[in-house]
């Protein structure tokens, strides 16, 4: 595949919106072809399987049902979205992918790395990230400035989000080069900055 696929992830309330938002708007400037999406969602099955995932009336979901659906999402995503793209050459530029399911799911809901990895490989057909920027910061802090009403993983407790962040750090470190840490406490304007560089470094072939 022509394209590049890149994966932004991080924690609620991180700042992987606003880093979107800004990097999209210099990659235009840049005259660089690139596809801006997110998960769950992107397509509109995946939306609304996301209405699914998200509805505070759901409380009887099951973590199994959870996990497959938010890998449904990212299937129907990759096949109707993000493959076209890489095969017309853009650059990707995703929120949230596997390793959101690996963090939640796997660790924040307990099912394990294994059988999530197992899951989105099928969903998946197996694409994965050229590079992950993960906005490293811990969502017990961020969730508390998050505007508007929790939805249903939101209103998780401070146990469920540690997991998380936990979660996280523990699958960041099984792919070395592939993943770019980024210190997401610092100001907005220094997030951006780091991750801007680490995009551009990794476009450059750096
Ligand atoms: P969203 O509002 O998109 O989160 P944010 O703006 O904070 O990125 O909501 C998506 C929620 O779904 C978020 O709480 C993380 C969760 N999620 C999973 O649990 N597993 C997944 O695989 C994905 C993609 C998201």
């Amino acid at each position: 595949m022509k394209g590049i696929f890149i994966t932004l992830e991080g924690a609620d309330g991180s700042g992987k919106s606003s880093f979107a938002k800004g990097i999209a708007k210099e990659l235009a400037e840049l005259g660089i072809l690139y596809t801006m999406t997110r998960e769950p969602g992107g397509t509109e099955i995946g939306e609304q399987i996301r209405d699914i995932l998200l509805d505070n009336d759901h409380e009887e979901m099951g973590f199994r049902a959870e996990a497959l659906l938010y890998a449904a999402s990212r299937a129907q995503h990759v096949k109707e979205v993000i493959r076209p793209a890489l095969e017309a050459g853009h650059v990707v530029l995703c929120e949230r992918y596997i390793l959101s399911s690996i963090a939640y799911q796997g660790y924040g809901r307990r099912l394990g790395e294994e059988k999530i990895l197992q899951i989105n490989d099928f969903a998946t057909d197996g694409l994965m990230p050229d590079l992950t920027l993960f906005f490293s910061v811990d969502p017990r802090h961020t969730l508390a400035r998050k505007a508007g009403a929790p939805d249903r993983l939101e209103e998780e407790g401070a146990g469920f989000h540690g997991r998380v962040y936990e979660g996280y750090m523990q699958a960041v470190q099984r792919y070395p080069g592939k993943v770019v840490i980024i210190d997401a406490t610092k100001p907005e304007e220094e997030v951006f900055r780091a991750g801007r560089e680490a995009l551009l470094r990794h476009l450059r072939g750096e």
